[in-house]
């Protein structure tokens, strides 16, 4: 890990502590099958997984981190990494059964364009797994998140504190079959492929 990463997941440290964690363990609880993880960063989430229920992973990020790789992950599940960008994904038609992406699709840089990637690679009646913190409801916090936006993304590597990402995931062409807003600006959900 480079110093960014560190003081990234030091910043992070009471969020995820105090609410994030809690929201991780109920959303992976039913995470089966072939796994695509998209931007999976320091790792977050791999303890949370319940390898048992997994047959493959396969983790894309723009840069996927050493701390990943080096993972202790069971021996007889097929595990690969690859460094590439959600909006332009390597694999064919309908590969993975859950895609999962937490806190990602605020730094995407063509998040309709990877939204629909995600929905080309997800098996028919697959399901995307979601967490992403979101512009907030309250008038008074939208105004002042679209006034801090402009310096927060070059501060914070590109993220958006805009970003109304449970409209995009519809605009994609998903159905959220469940939606949790939580601690003001995340949102925390599962979606299938609009039939
Ligand atoms: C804020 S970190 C979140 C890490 C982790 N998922 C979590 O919940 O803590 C965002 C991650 O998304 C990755 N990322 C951002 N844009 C991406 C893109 N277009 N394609 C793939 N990964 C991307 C970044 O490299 C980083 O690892």
């Amino acid at each position: 890990m480079n110093l960014s990463d560190i003081i990234y997941d030091s910043f992070m440290l009471p969020l995820e502590t105090f609410v994030l964690k809690k929201k991780r363990k109920t959303m992976f609880k039913n995470i089966e099958g072939n796994i695509l993880e998209i931007g999976a960063g320091t790792g977050t989430n791999l303890g949370f997984y319940d390898f048992d229920m997994i047959s493959s992973y396969t983790v894309v990020d723009r840069r996927v981190l050493e701390k990943i790789r080096k993972f202790d992950f069971p021996k007889d599940k097929k595990i690969k990494f690859i460094n590439s960008s959600v909006e332009f994904l390597c694999f064919e038609d309908d590969t993975f059964d859950s895609i999962v992406f937490t806190l990602v699709f605020c730094s995407v840089d063509d998040p309709l364009k990877g939204l629909n990637e995600v929905k080309r690679v997800l098996k028919p009646g697959g399901r995307i797994y979601f967490m992403e913190h979101v512009m907030p409801e309250h008038s008074i916090l939208k105004n002042l998140f679209n006034r801090l936006n402009s310096s927060w993304n070059k501060l914070a590597n590109g993220c958006n504190l805009n970003r109304e990402t449970a409209d995009m995931i519809r605009d994609a062409g998903f159905e959220i079959e469940t939606l949790e807003r939580f601690f003001g600006a995340f949102i925390v959900g599962r979606a299938i492929v609009k039939q």
